[in-house]
């Protein structure tokens, strides 16, 4: 088989390209290791910069996520019983989208079935191979059977745990990592969001936060511990610890019912350098991962997908190889200042088991200096709604 873009990985970076490589006139071939169903099963954040929203009105997939999606244009940040809202429209041109991880990848499935794209299911022993050379290729068994695809391009959209990162030699490769000593336990419930807005709060308890998916469907995370099991969190275990980490006004309020789901997520920050290697190109997890808070993940992906689809629009279009030389500088300029923010937000946050009672004060007088000044409020809001791509 042969296509000009061979592409790793079925989730949302790989179908965004997908889609965005067609309407351009592009073609692929998706490779997905689990079946569409197992993908649509993975609960993530629900927060979409601007940047994703045009690249999905691009992609001709905007039309649900602009009926049922919600404009936020502010978040509120609380500390104990204070609470004080970011405004983004005062500080920027920009709002974001609050519309599921998981819709998204929906409505991307939905589309590349629409326009009868080529997506591989429960493909295993992926190999991308002569990366380095003009006519690279990828071998692959699919329900037994060998198979292989000649491309141009390969674009490595597999995720953290994928093979394309781990194709680039040790030595050419470098990675840098930090672990947070603690997870985040989600939960989904039908029950309407407590406030219309998303709450970030930090509590002597640890971090919470509640955030929402619709009118009658919330999200609500707990910091917790890394050793902590999901099952022995009871619901009703669930609702009282929240409640006793967010401001007053909000926990009288706030409505509670029985979770339609519950897990536990590690955090990380992690980055990859390069993000290029002859003709393979990383996008999304497998390059990069982010703690949750501020919800920077599928958006740092998804500016990869910009570079990488312009890149390649050049390349096709123009003869212009610039886009797919400078790939990496370009996608890695950025994704190190989301690292930042997803990092300085989730240091400002939580409770680290090292804390000292200095630091505990350097966190509340960070946050009184956000809450009463409008540089800083500007700079939160500006990485907040997302970096210009
Ligand atoms: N072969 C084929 N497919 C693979 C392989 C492989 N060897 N390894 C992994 N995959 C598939 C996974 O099954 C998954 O569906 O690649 C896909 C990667 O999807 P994600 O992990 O969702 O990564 P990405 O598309 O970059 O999305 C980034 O989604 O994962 C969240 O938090 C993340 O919000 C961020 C965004
Ligand atoms: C979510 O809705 O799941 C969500 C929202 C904002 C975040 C993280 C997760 O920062």
């Amino acid at each position: 088989m042969k296509t000009q873009v061979a592409i790793i990985g079925g989730g949302p970076s790989g179908l965004l390209l997908s889609q965005l490589l067609h309407v351009r006139g592009i073609s692929s071939v998706v490779l997905e290791r689990k079946t569409k169903d197992y993908v649509l099963g993975r609960i993530r954040a629900g927060v979409l910069e601007r940047g994703l929203v045009g690249l999905m009105e691009e992609a001709g997939c905007a039309d649900r996520m602009h009926a049922e999606g919600f404009t936020h244009d502010g978040t509120l940040v609380s500390y104990g019983d204070e609470i004080f809202r970011i405004d983004f429209s005062a500080h920027t041109d920009a709002t974001v989208m609050v519309y599921g991880q998981t819709e998204v990848t929906r409505d991307l499935y939905a589309a590349r079935e629409a326009a009868g794209g080529h997506i591989e299911y429960e493909v295993e022993n992926v190999v991308i191979q002569d990366a380095k050379s003009d006519a690279p290729f990828v071998t692959y068994n699919v329900h037994g059977e060998a198979r292989r695809i000649d491309c141009d391009f390969i674009a490595g959209c597999d995720g953290f745990h994928g093979v394309s990162r781990r194709t680039i030699p040790e030595d050419v490769r470098k990675e840098y990592e930090k672990v947070y000593p603690f997870g985040w336990l989600g939960v989904l419930s039908e029950t309407p969001p407590v406030n219309d807005e998303l709450i970030y709060a930090n509590s002597p308890r640890g971090f919470a936060l509640c955030s929402m998916r619709n009118s009658n469907l919330s999200r609500y995370y707990i910091q917790c511990s890394t050793s902590d099991n999901p099952d022995d969190w009871t619901d009703d275990a669930f609702w009282d610890e929240l409640k006793k980490r967010i401001p007053k006004d909000q926990a009288d309020k706030l409505v509670t019912g029985p979770s339609i789901e519950k897990s536990i997520a590690p955090l990380r920050s992690f980055v990859t350098e390069p993000m290029q290697w002859g003709r393979l190109f990383l996008c999304g997890d497998a390059a990069h991962i982010v703690p949750p808070t501020g919800a920077k993940g599928l958006n740092t992906a998804a500016s990869d997908v910009h570079y990488l689809y312009n890149a390649l629009r050049d390349y096709y279009e123009k003869g212009a190889d610039e886009g797919v030389r400078n790939y990496s500088a370009k996608a890695l300029a950025r994704v190190w200042k989301a690292e930042r923010f997803s990092w300085w937000f989730s240091s400002l946050m939580h409770r680290y088991p090292d804390q000292t009672e200095f630091d505990l004060k350097m966190q509340i007088a960070e946050l009184e200096f956000l809450r009463s000044n409008t540089a800083a409020q500007k700079a939160m809001a500006e990485n907040y709604v997302g970096l210009p791509y």
